[in-house]
């Protein structure tokens, strides 16, 4: 996700703007850009890096006049460049565009476009040349004749040399209008306008607008003028960015939808059968990668072995060419990762990067790398990066097996589960002062029952232990007492009877049991405290739904025991030290 920002007013744009981009930047930072109107002229200023770093080398409010729009980037089509930061400029040298989205046909249109030099590798900049091929003297006609060729999410902001307005237009990413006197602002979020004006006008999907610094028209995809209503928000710049949730943890969570539905298009490269495969990682990445190894075996019947990257590196491992040494890393940068990486390549092995991070050292020293599309992850705590990369792991399992493995219903699913908060907060208030927890699951959800424990000890700091639910008579079952809750995963799969074999043990013994049941299963509340319940699904496709009740636990508990949720103590997002 990217943060797009746009001003028409009398002020000096490019320093307002500068402002807005700052505030926006925890929604990408990999490159930025902005184009201001003055005397009939476009004059762009744009590079890779943070706002500050490019500023200090480009100068932005040196650029002149009273209309602009900026961009700070989170790349997705395009490694993060000079070349493809945003804005965009149309052939004409006229048009002006700036783009937060992923446009799936880009390639088929750009083939339709094939009279334009194109001077990036993004998928936005056929925004421009398609836009000003349409243009005949009405800009919002000739973004609604271009957006009625899109397929995929935009929110754009479009600029034309010979005319005082800025147009936009959004279906699946944010918009928001701020509405000022003589003046009007625009952002992915309020955060690029909300210290200028409180009043705003959020955009629906399929809608236009032609702002100018003394109105506002807002049209449907038709064409058709529609009135929207006004609201005023109470909002400061920071509760903008968390966009009312009160850490960004929380917003990530909630994310988590929208983030599966764009992962389910990410494209899988071609890659040769291995004789073996490797998935390497650390923390939450490594329990996705646990998770993995469920999946890859279920449909590829290929051998998977998961080591934490701490492990690996120096195990003297016996690693071979042929053998896919894969990597999972949210931030590209864990120094275990990196080095084991690198051991992988020296013994000959091919790589793979499954990172979110553009460019970051472990996706250029990968081989090949799949980038997850969850955006920028501002909690320390892995949530929807987690999410994406399992999602990467399906259809990696898909292509390498040829079985497909449809994801389409696991957004809404999700949903589901996220619009019960209010339950899951109500049992996180029975337990937040308890010093132990147990988590257990089996099979596919035994990473689970890792990666819940790990979230509720990371953000939390009480004592959590993941187990293979099977082990507890092996010793945990030791811990089992009234003041030792267990959280059970235990959705109707068919492992079902051993977990309710296990939840009984641990009833039996006065433990408390929280357990992760399917909805509908009427017979689990007679083996639980309590339970949370998720929609049903196939076996194998559980762990994108059990692990979402844990992260909102996890997250409740925490804020209950007034932790510092997004920057838990000693912890870091990228831990590039060994
Ligand atoms: C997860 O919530 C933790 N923040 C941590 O375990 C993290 O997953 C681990 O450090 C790996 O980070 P990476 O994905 O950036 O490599």
């Amino acid at each position: 996700m990217c943060g797009i920002a746009g001003y028409i007013g009398k002020k000096n744009a490019a320093e307002l703007l500068l402002k807005s981009i700052k505030n926006l930047e925890y929604r990408g930072y990999d490159s930025v850009g902005m184009v201001t109107l003055s005397e009939g002229k476009i004059s762009m200023k744009k590079g890779r890096g943070k706002v500050s770093e490019v500023d200090s080398k480009v100068d932005f409010s040196s650029l002149p006049g009273t209309m602009g729009i900026a961009h700070t980037r989170w790349a997705t089509h395009g490694k993060p460049s000079e070349r493809n930061a945003h804005p965009h400029i149309s052939a004409s040298g006229k048009i002006a565009i700036v783009h937060n989205g992923i446009i799936e046909n880009y390639l088929e249109l750009k083939e339709s476009l094939q009279e334009y030099e194109f001077k990036s590798e993004t998928d936005s900049e056929i925004l421009a040349h398609l836009i000003d091929k349409h243009y005949s003297g009405n800009l919002k006609d000739a973004v609604l004749k271009a957006i009625a060729q899109l397929n995929g999410t935009y929110a754009i902001c479009v600029m034309h040399q010979d005319s005082r307005e800025l147009v936009v237009a959004r279906n699946g990413s944010p918009l928001a209008l701020g509405i000022g006197e003589g003046e009007n602002f625009i952002g992915s979020d309020v955060s690029a306008f909300v210290e200028h004006t409180k009043k705003v006008i959020y955009l629906e999907d399929f809608q236009v607008a032609s702002i100018k610094e003394n109105s506002v028209e807002i049209y449907d995809g038709k064409g058709n003028p529609v009135s929207m209503e006004t609201k005023t928000i109470d909002w400061d710049v920071e509760k903008a960015q968390k966009q009312g949730y009160k850490h960004f943890m929380l917003k990530e969570i909630h994310e988590q939808p929208q983030v599966v539905r764009d992962s389910i298009s990410i494209e899988i490269p071609e890659l040769e059968k291995p004789r073996k495969i490797f998935i390497v990682a650390c923390g939450t990445a490594g329990y996705a990668g646990l998770t993995g190894k469920y999946l890859l075996e279920k449909y590829t019947r290929i051998p998977v072995e998961v080591v934490y990257a701490s492990e690996f590196r120096y195990s003297d491992p016996i690693i071979c060419p042929g053998d896919l040494f894969i990597a999972i890393s949210q931030s590209g940068e864990t120094a275990d990762t990196l080095a084991a990486l690198r051991l992988a390549k020296e013994k000959g092995a091919k790589t793979l990067g499954i990172i979110n991070v553009q460019e970051s050292t472990i996706a250029r020293e990968a081989g090949t790398v799949i980038y997850t599309r969850a955006g920028p992850e501002i909690g320390v705590a892995s949530t929807k990066a987690f999410i994406s990369q399992l999602v990467v792991l399906y259809k990696l399992a898909e292509k390498l097996s040829g079985t497909e493995i449809s994801l389409t219903s696991i957004p809404d699913k999700i949903q589901g589960i996220l619009n019960q908060e209010g339950k899951i907060q109500e049992i996180a208030k029975k337990y937040f002062r308890v010093y132990n927890f147990l988590y257990i699951g089996r099979n596919f959800n035994f990473p689970i029952a890792l990666e819940g424990a790990l979230k509720l000890k990371e953000i939390s700091y009480i004592h959590a232990e993941g187990y293979a639910s099977g082990e507890m008579k092996h010793g945990p079952i030791a811990l089992v007492s009234d003041e030792v809750p267990t959280v059970a995963i235990a959705p109707r799969d068919s492992v079902y009877p051993k977990m309710v074999s296990n939840m009984q043990e641990i009833k039996a013994r006065n433990g408390k049991v929280i357990s992760v049941a399917t909805e509908g299963d009427s017979e689990i509340p007679e083996h639980s405290t309590d339970t949370l319940y998720i929609p049903e699904t196939r076996e194998e496709l559980y762990p994108l739904l059990t692990v979402i009740p844990l992260q909102l636990l996890a997250y409740y508990i925490a804020d209950m025991r007034e932790c510092d949720v997004d920057k838990p103590r000693n912890l870091a997002k990228s831990v590039t030290v060994e």
